[in-house]
Parts: structure tokens; C-alpha cells; sequence
């Protein structure tokens, strides 16, 4: 049975993830930042765990508690959009709270897990259209754009980093969703982008380390 960990799971892409690989026969393993909100995933089939992604004693306690488990996918899901990031108004605490989430934390869990990574061997991080130089048309949410930006930076790295092993890295954008993050307004439903990016996850290889792909199978420019 395949296995993926799938961080932010206890609502929105994470949960449907979690939905749509478990309803798939995967083993799903979900974490949560609050133990109270696990329900749903647990629900669905996953095996929920506690995860702060910003915090490095969380991520040590997930690798404990997760030790020796062989994992096909690392799905960095959990991100933040964070507030106040118009130009001429960022605020830097909430900036640097967005690049922690968004950016460093999908590092650090990629460098605690790459050793478990075994048969396809994917680390996947959900970055964002907004996070594409090539795609920034319209400007502002310097946060958010300049975060994903980093992760794609982060996922280009490893690529490079961990082609030796057999790794394949790749970023993923799931479009314009309805969830908390994404509101009422947005075209997409979860289920659209997740069975999007689970048909590019079923198709990638080695070769394809490195792309960024929106959830309709284009390779996106960074
Ligand atoms: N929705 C969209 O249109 C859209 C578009 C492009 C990219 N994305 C990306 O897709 C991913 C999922 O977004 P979403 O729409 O599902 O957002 P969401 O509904 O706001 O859910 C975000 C998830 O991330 C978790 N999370 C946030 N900070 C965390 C932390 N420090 N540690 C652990 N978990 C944390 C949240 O947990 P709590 O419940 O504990 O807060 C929640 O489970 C994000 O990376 C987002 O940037 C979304």
C-alpha cells in the first residue's frame, strides 16, 4: 500500500487530499496543528499526528513518532496567506510569519523525511500561480508572492540536491480554490484541483523534477 504524509489536513486542499488518497486505498498519514481538529481526516482514513510545520521540536516529534515509516509522497500542503501586504503597509512580523510557513517549513520537513522516501519518492509542495515571476501581472500581497516564490526556489534546490537519490521534487499550483483561504468567490472546487494535482503526482517522474505544474497538467513558468 502506498503512503503519503500530508501536512494541514484538518481542512480545506489538505482534507480533500487526505479524502481522495485514502478513498484510493493509500496510506494516509495527516497532520494537524490542533489535536481537537483532527476529526475529519480521521474520518476519512487518515492516521492524524500533531504538527506545527514552523515549529522545529513539532517537526522532531513528527519524525519520532513517524520513524521508520516508508513514505511514496511528502505533500507540503499547510501554508498561510498572512494580512496587511500592500505596499507601503507590510507588516514585518506577518511577513516573515508567511516565508516561515509558506517557504522554510516545507525545507525543513523535506530534510526530515527524505530518508524514509522510498518507491515514488515525490516531495510535492503546493506553491502558487501567485508565487511566479513570469505570472505576476497585477503586483502587491508581497508576502504570499514573495513566499511561494521562495518555495518554488526551495523545490528548483532540491531538485538538484536530491536527483542523486532518485528524488523527485516539484511544485504544484492548485488554482483558485473554494476554501478558507481561497473564499466563496473563487472558481474551483477542492475536488477539481485535488483530482488535478493527484492525476500530475500519478504521472511525474525523475525527469520532471524540478517543474512546477498547475493542477491541469501545464507546466507553469517560475
Ligand atoms: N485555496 C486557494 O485558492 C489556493 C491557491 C493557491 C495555493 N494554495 C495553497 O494551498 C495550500 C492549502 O491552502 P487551503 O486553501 O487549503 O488553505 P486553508 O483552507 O486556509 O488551510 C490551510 C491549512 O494549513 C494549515 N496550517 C497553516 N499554518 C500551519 C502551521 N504553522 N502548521 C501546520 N499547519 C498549518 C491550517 O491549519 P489550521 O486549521 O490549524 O490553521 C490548514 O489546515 C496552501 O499552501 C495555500 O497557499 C491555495
Amino acid at each position: 500500500m502506498p503512503t503519503i504524509l500530508i501536512t494541514g489536513a484538518n481542512r480545506g486542499l489538505g482534507l480533500e487530499f487526505v479524502r481522495q488518497y485514502a478513498a484510493d486505498g493509500w496510506r494516509v498519514l495527516a497532520t494537524v496543528r490542533d489535536p481537537l481538529s483532527g476529526k475529519a481526516a480521521s474520518d476519512a482514513g487518515a492516521e492524524v499526528y500533531v504538527a506545527d510545520v514552523t515549529d522545529p521540536a513539532s517537526i522532531q516529534r513528527l519524525h519520532s513518532s513517524l520513524a521508520g515509516v516508508p513514505l511514496d509522497i511528502l505533500l507540503n500542503n499547510a501554508g498561510i496567506y498572512g494580512k496587511d501586504q500592500a505596499f507601503g503597509a507590510v507588516d514585518p512580523d506577518g511577513f516573515l510569519a508567511v516565508m516561515r510557513t509558506n517557504a522554510l517549513a516545507p525545507l525543513k520537513l523535506a530534510e526530515a523525511f527524505v530518508g524514509q522516501l522510498t518507491g515514488r519518492k515525490i516531495i510535492a509542495s503546493v506553491s502558487s500561480l501567485m508565487g511566479s515571476i513570469a505570472e505576476n501581472s497585477s503586483g502587491g500581497f508581497y508576502a504570499y508572492r514573495a513566499s511561494k516564490a521562495a518555495l518554488n526556489m526551495v523545490v528548483k534546490s532540491m531538485a538538484l540536491d536530491l536527483a542523486g537519490e532518485g528524488i523527485t521534487a516539484l511544485a504544484l499550483s492548485p488554482g483558485w480554490v473554494r476554501t478558507d483561504m481561497g473564499g466563496p468567490n473563487a472558481p474551483q472546487e477542492p475536488h477539481e484541483a485535488i483530482a488535478g494535482m493527484r492525476a500530475v503526482l500519478a504521472k511525474v517522474t525523475l525527469n520532471d523534477s524540478g517543474k512546477f505544474f498547475h493542477f491541469d497538467g501545464r507546466e507553469l513558468p517560475w
